[in-house]
């Protein structure tokens, strides 16, 4: 058996640390429900997380209250993706001790990716003659992958494309989830690049329990959200996997190309995949890495394989591209180039990433301004002090403020950013104040999103979806 090397769970069995996690689980609601000292349950969470981390380094599986680990786990080597300090991040999980958030800073060496410095934002600027975005103003875009030589190809005519997507595993999508469409599409508009969007219905289905009628009709609703976003319908395409595979021999031959590649050891080393994992599961990287290569949108790109890919997303997505990277010289592609966003944090903390699977922990995009008033008021975590003196006195922390982390991802005017920090930081603002501003901050956005999600029409989404030639001059 593997020694766990966190705090009180070193020589257990799976089974002892599962029930141990279960009972603290309780111990937490307890102190929920008596109201005890915020420091207690911050401590307690803190442990939880730590014990949930070991937990996922010992069977290779995440912890589920009421599923107890089965027999069969074996430990898992994460490799570069997850065994390194306290911080898990990969596409299923994403946890740390500090209520500060990943240190990203960290994740960058351990990632071998660069930051994104004021250096790569200038010349972003000036390539592309507009202000910087939010994202990049304020290090929410923080790392990347190539960005550098994109920029030079650009600057002697040679044109790129974007590729991100979206694993459809409910209708519902969170405001966590806009973050790399936001930012795809202000790409897209400054660079006037076509766009392709895969939507992995079929990786859904091999992970979660849901059937392949459900994966494909989340994938057309939640395509609805992603066209609400503004992209320009002539230069972007948006696939189901489930349509698309069967119906593309260019994608599939590349799918193959990879998968010929790459080896059981590899995936293992870098997904962790285990012995009991579904073949499905094992060859599905090579499916989200196939549209890296223009040649798998023949309609798009006429049969060139050297058009640069640009691929924006969360960090939690890079062991896919680390793997397309390593095989696409070996199969005669350019690897393709990446822009890292942090996580938009859950409601409870910036321990874990906001996730569609734990309701109280997001806000959707189909929430009511009552539901945000009422998700943020009640589970927002506040860096404010606990009695009205004592904030005044000491002042807030906006390191670990939710409400303020989520004001940085929304508020567009950065002056008025800054003000918000000195004075919760100073105690002249205090959390109700603060929660309020996030308030009114985020129900006009939502519900803007909403008025524009109703206007897409299902004519819209086939068009879309439809395999076609897009404006695109190389
Ligand atoms: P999915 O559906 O988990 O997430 C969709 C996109 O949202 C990002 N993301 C977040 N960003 C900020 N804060 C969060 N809390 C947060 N949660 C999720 C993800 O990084 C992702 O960019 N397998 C993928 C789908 C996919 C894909 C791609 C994503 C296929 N090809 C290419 C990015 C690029 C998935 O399940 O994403």
């Amino acid at each position: 058996m593997t020694d766990c090397k966190g705090d009180g769970s070193v020589g257990l069995t799976p089974l002892e640390l599962y029930e141990k996690l279960s009972a603290h689980g309780d111990t937490i609601r307890a102190l929920k429900t008596e109201n005890a000292d915020k420091a207690d349950i911050e401590t307690a969470v803190k442990l939880l997380l730590k014990l949930k981390v070991d937990y996922k380094k010992l069977t290779g599986e995440d912890y589920k209250a009421g599923c107890p680990p089965s027999d069969t786990t074996v430990p898992s080597d994460n490799g570069p993706a997850s065994d390194e300090g306290d911080d898990l991040v990969n596409p299923w999980s994403v946890s740390t001790s500090s209520a500060k958030g990943v240190d990203y800073d960290k994740l960058i060496v351990r990632f071998g990716s660069s930051k994104i410095d004021q250096e790569l934002v200038d010349r972003i600027e000036k390539v592309s003659g507009q202000r910087a975005h939010r994202f990049l103003r304020r290090g929410i875009f923080f790392s990347h992958r190539d960005m550098h030589q994109v920029l030079d190809a650009y600057e002697n005519k040679k044109s790129f494309y974007l590729y991100t997507g979206r694993g459809p595993s409910s209708e519902a999508m969170h405001v966590g989830h806009l973050i790399p469409f936001i930012f795809t599409k202000w790409l897209q508009d400054v660079f006037d690049i076509p766009l392709v969007i895969q939507m992995t219905d079929d990786e859904k289905y091999l992970w979660k329990d849901l059937t392949l009628e459900d994966c494909h009709h989340f994938a057309v609703e939640n395509a609805k959200d992603i066209i609400a976003c503004g992209f320009d319908v002539n230069k972007t395409f948006i696939f189901s996997d489930l349509d698309y595979m069967g119906s593309s021999p260019s994608f599939y031959r590349n799918v193959v190309k990879i998968q010929k590649h790459v080896t059981f050891n590899q995936v293992k080393g870098i997904f962790g995949f285990t012995d009991s994992d579904c073949i499905g599961k094992i060859s599905f990287p090579a499916i989200q890495a196939a549209p890296s290569f223009s040649n798998s949108f023949p309609q798009i790109f006429n049969d060139r394989k050297d058009v640069t890919c640009l691929i924006p997303c969360a960090i939690d997505q890079d062991p896919y591209f680390r793997m397309t990277r390593d095989v696409a010289p070996r199969i005669g592609y350019p690897k393709p180039a990446l822009l890292h966003s942090t996580f938009f944090p859950a409601l409870q903390g910036a321990q874990t990433k906001m996730s569609a699977s734990d309701a109280t922990s997001s806000i959707f995009l189909t929430d009511t301004p009552k539901q945000i008033k009422n998700k943020v008021n009640k589970y927002a975590f506040s860096g404010g002090k606990d009695t009205i003196e004592e904030h005044r006195k000491y002042g807030g922390n906006t390191e670990v403020d939710v409400s303020f982390m989520y004001l940085t991802f929304f508020l567009e005017d950065d002056e008025q950013l800054e003000k918000i920090r000195q004075e919760y930081s100073s105690g002249a603002l205090l959390t109700g104040e603060l929660k309020k501003m996030l308030i009114e901050t985020l129900q006009p956005i939502i519900a803007e999103h909403q008025e524009k999600r109703k206007q897409v029409t299902e004519d819209m989404v086939k068009q879309f979806m439809t395999p076609r030639k897009l404006d695109f001059n190389y």
